[in-house]
């Protein structure tokens, strides 16, 4: 099957196939080829150029030709960090929090995950597959091609296998690939609040061996911050993690500077995630390190808090990646477009920054740079086709309205926003 982009009016994040990353200056420097084609057989992108260079053998065998007239061809979105099976959403304590309540005052009052946990313990496997699907639906509509998973909501043996039983039901019926994340260590149950060491014992004795037993997930998680977990806890849970054959992923220095950089990095973490809270020996850690520092600037936003230095993290040379932390609690959008918006609005990257941010360096995050991310000869073709758009940096100046007009996922259109706008006078 061979599929033919023609007259694309820019061809944007193109890389050798061999680069699963782009660090500091890199990143502003993916390839751009204007008035391009690009091939895709059996899934894959087997040929790219300008279109003045296009043999005309190229032609000849292919199954369908799209002419892309004035529209931009980017690699699909690779959303490394979410929590979108969760059992019900939670706006009631986003109007606390309007009324003056912050994210840690409504935790230690036995809302925010904990109150997502016992919605849990209510809710179907069903139910729950149910409403992750129409999440992951709808985050493909604006561009998303791949996606990290967390439990975390669960918080016992038995709710965290469900959750991730769940997610691994829709890694199997997705078209997009997922990776799971095993979070056992996202708060302190309720139950548990006098004996913690109790909950991070059943943890790693109990769930991290259930859960590798099951090949439920890919990754191991600790929320090392504040009032969560200690760099001491982290770092135990993680070795046990480890020894299980999980790769670490932890949230890190979203509420105070925790020591969760260092943690991570410590113990080989594919990344640490969320940085709102940095100083320079936090970079400094990070800049010697193969982990990817990931931004989730939807959080930032949302809550209302001091946004990462992203500018700074890039100057120094860190490969950063931008996910969007999808949750109920703290960033209830799975929007990648918007969060290369607030990339380039809040923390001052390029728009060609934040396109490497949001898919290459965040395939990375998911051990899928190999595969996905950049437009490459071998890579799988998960690509946005844009609706007609003057250029790329019109993705993160255009707030709120999507560019993405068609997405395609391994060369198959999955995604198609042509036709009736549903405007009346049309
Ligand atoms: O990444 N920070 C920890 N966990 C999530 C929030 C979870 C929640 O509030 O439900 C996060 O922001
Ligand atoms: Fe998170």
């Amino acid at each position: 099957m061979k599929l033919l982009f023609t007259n694309v009016k820019a061809i944007h994040g193109i890389t050798e196939p061999t680069i699963e990353k782009l660090s500091g200056a890199e990143m502003a420097k993916a390839e751009t080829i204007e008035k391009g084609y690009l091939l895709v057989e059996d899934g894959k992108i087997a040929d790219f150029g300008r279109m003045v260079d296009m043999k005309p053998t190229v032609l000849g065998s292919v199954n369908e030709v799209i002419d892309a007239q004035g529209r931009l061809l980017l690699p699909a979105f690779c959303d490394s960090h979410t929590h979108i099976v969760f059992a019900e959403p939670r706006e009631a304590e986003f109007v606390d929090r309007i009324n003056g309540l912050s994210y840690e005052e409504i935790a230690q009052r036995g809302g925010g995950i904990l109150n997502s946990a016992k919605k849990m313990r209510e809710y179907l496997p069903q139910d729950l597959y149910d409403s992750a699907k129409s999440r992951i639906d709808e985050m493909m509509l604006t561009g998303t091609g791949a996606v990290e998973i967390k439990s975390g909501y669960g918080l016992s043996l038995a709710q965290e296998l469900k959750m991730l039983r769940v997610i691994k039901e829709l890694k199997n019926h997705s078209p997009i690939t997922i990776k799971a994340t095993f979070l056992g260590a996202h708060a302190i149950p309720t139950a548990y609040k006098e004996k913690r060491e109790e909950y991070i014992e059943s943890i790693i004795h109990e769930m991290i061996p259930a859960v590798v037993a099951e090949e439920l997930a890919d990754y191991i998680d600790v929320f090392c911050d504040k009032g969560f977990f200690t760099p001491e806890e982290t770092d135990r849970i993680l070795k046990a993690g480890i020894a299980a054959g999980l790769q670490p992923k932890i949230h890190a220095n979203e509420l105070a500077i925790s020591g969760g950089v260092q943690v991570g990095v410590a113990n080989n973490a594919l990344s640490v995630d969320h940085l709102e809270c940095m100083s320079d020996a936090e970079i400094e850690v990070l800049k010697n390190s193969d982990t990817m520092a990931t931004m989730l600037p939807g959080t930032a936003f949302f809550l209302k808090i001091s946004y990462p230095p992203a500018r700074k993290m890039i100057d120094a040379g860190l490969a950063v990646a931008l996910a969007s932390d999808y949750n109920p609690g703290s960033s209830p959008s799975g929007n990648m477009e918007f969060i290369t918006s607030l990339a380039c609005i809040q923390m001052n990257m390029l728009p060609q920054e934040a396109l490497t941010a949001a898919t290459l360096n965040g395939a990375y995050a998911m051990d899928l740079g190999k595969e996905m991310g950049s437009i490459a000869i071998g890579k799988r073709a998960n690509l946005i086709l844009t609706r007609p758009i003057p250029s790329l940096a019109f993705l993160p100046y255009n707030f709120g309205s999507s560019i993405v007009e068609r997405l395609f996922i391994d060369g198959e259109m999955r995604v198609d926003k042509r036709g009736n706008s549903g405007l009346l006078s049309e």
